[in-house]
């Protein structure tokens, strides 16, 4: 068994006291990076890259050499469930995700199961191998989507602009989105569960798209299965607790329900203020977030001076960990990156001084 020697992010989530405030970006991993695009061009495409145990490792770590970060994330994407479903994932260049047998009819929503984990044993490979080469570096980082998330994919066959298909089928047959969401619900659960067997310490759940729903609809097609996910989850395994962190994007209006999912911490947009979040929520529940990452576009100045506002905003002790408020933008300069995670280090620690 390796000795964690980070673990900073992990105490963190859990609110327990730290020496600094952790630091990990969403899609630390990606083409911002050359290195990831020679990767990805030695595996053929991205799908073959996720597929590739060896080079799945190799791209994990590549940020984490180039930078201090304080967690690393499995490399994978979250359309690799819908896929063992057997909606024929791929990806059109500059077009984004798409699916060959998207949920357009009855027929193909009574047909949907929830698969067999062994079409998904390339991701737990992966998360095993990770591991190993990380050899306890910092905690790694397993995810899924979100029920409703994925039915958002699976639905539109793609990513939508309005998801007029995925709404009109909420409105007019909801029985049918729910026999998705069902079964999106159970594939999520066992899925986290194999990564986490296979050596996640920590997962988080993405649900992007949280935030086009009415606050009813919310409710019913998305965080009664984000509990029903996250209560199913194995917290305590090989006498470690694996920390659980939800990020809905646009859900800075439900934080208080969002609490009460059963996550140890909230993943946040950069549409709300931390210090409000953190009262409104933080005796629940840790705060990860919630630069735009389109800060990273400015001068130093400006990214310094952001960093300083989420600091200050949060405020005094446990709880926080930086982070952006959505993905890496693939045009960010690695440059800025570096100068952002080494100014969170610098900036942080008066804020933990007890
Ligand atoms: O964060 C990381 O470094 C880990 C890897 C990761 C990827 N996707 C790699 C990826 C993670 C955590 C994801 C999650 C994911 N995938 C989400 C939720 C988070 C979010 O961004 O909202 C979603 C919605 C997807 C679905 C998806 N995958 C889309 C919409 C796209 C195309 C958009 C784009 O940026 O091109 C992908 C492709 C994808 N997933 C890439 C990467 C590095 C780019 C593929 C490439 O190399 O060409």
């Amino acid at each position: 068994m390796t000795v964690l020697l980070n673990d900073t992010f992990l105490r963190a989530l859990l609110r327990q006291p730290v020496d600094y405030t952790p630091v990990w970006l969403m899609r630390q991993a990606g083409r911002y990076l050359p290195e990831y695009r020679a990767t990805r061009s030695r595996a053929g495409s991205f799908l073959q890259l996720c597929q590739n145990t060896e080079l799945a490792t190799e791209v994990t770590l590549q940020p984490l050499d180039r930078f201090d970060l304080d967690a690393a994330i499995l490399f994978s994407d979250i359309l690799t469930v819908p896929d063992a479903m057997g909606l024929g994932l791929h990806f059109v260049e500059g077009e984004g995700p798409k699916f060959a047998h998207p949920l357009q009819d009855e027929e193909a929503v009574r047909r949907l199961q929830v698969p067999d984990m062994n079409k998904l044993q390339y991701v737990f490979e992966a998360v095993k191998s990770i591991r190993l080469a990380l050899d306890g570096r910092v905690p790694l980082i397993g995810f899924s989507g979100s029920p409703f998330t994925l039915a958002c994919y699976m639905v539109e066959g793609g990513g939508s602009r309005d998801f007029r298909l995925l709404k009109t089928m909420m409105y007019k047959r909801p029985e049918l989105l729910h026999h998705i969401l069902t079964t999106n619900a159970e594939a999520v659960t066992l899925y986290l569960n194999e990564q986490i067997e296979a050596g996640a310490q920590v997962v988080q759940i993405f649900d992007t798209w949280g935030g086009i729903l009415s606050d009813a609809c919310f409710v019913e097609y998305d965080l009664f299965y984000l509990r029903q996910v996250i209560s199913g989850l194995k917290r305590h395994v090989h006498g470690r607790q694996v920390p659980v962190v939800l990020f809905t994007k646009g859900g800075g209006l439900w934080l208080e329900k969002l609490a009460q999912s059963g996550a140890d911490a909230l993943g946040t947009d950069w549409t709300i203020n931390l210090h409000q979040a953190r009262e409104r929520v933080g005796h629940q529940v840790a705060l990860q977030g919630n630069l735009d990452p389109f800060a990273l576009f400015g001068t130093k100045e400006l990214i310094d001076s952001e960093v300083k506002r989420l600091l200050t905003d949060y405020g005094h002790g446990s709880g926080h960990v930086f982070n952006l408020g959505h993905g890496i933008n693939q045009h960010t300069d690695p440059e800025q990156i570096k100068y952002l995670i080494d100014a969170v280090h610098r900036l942080s620690p008066k804020f933990h001084t007890s």
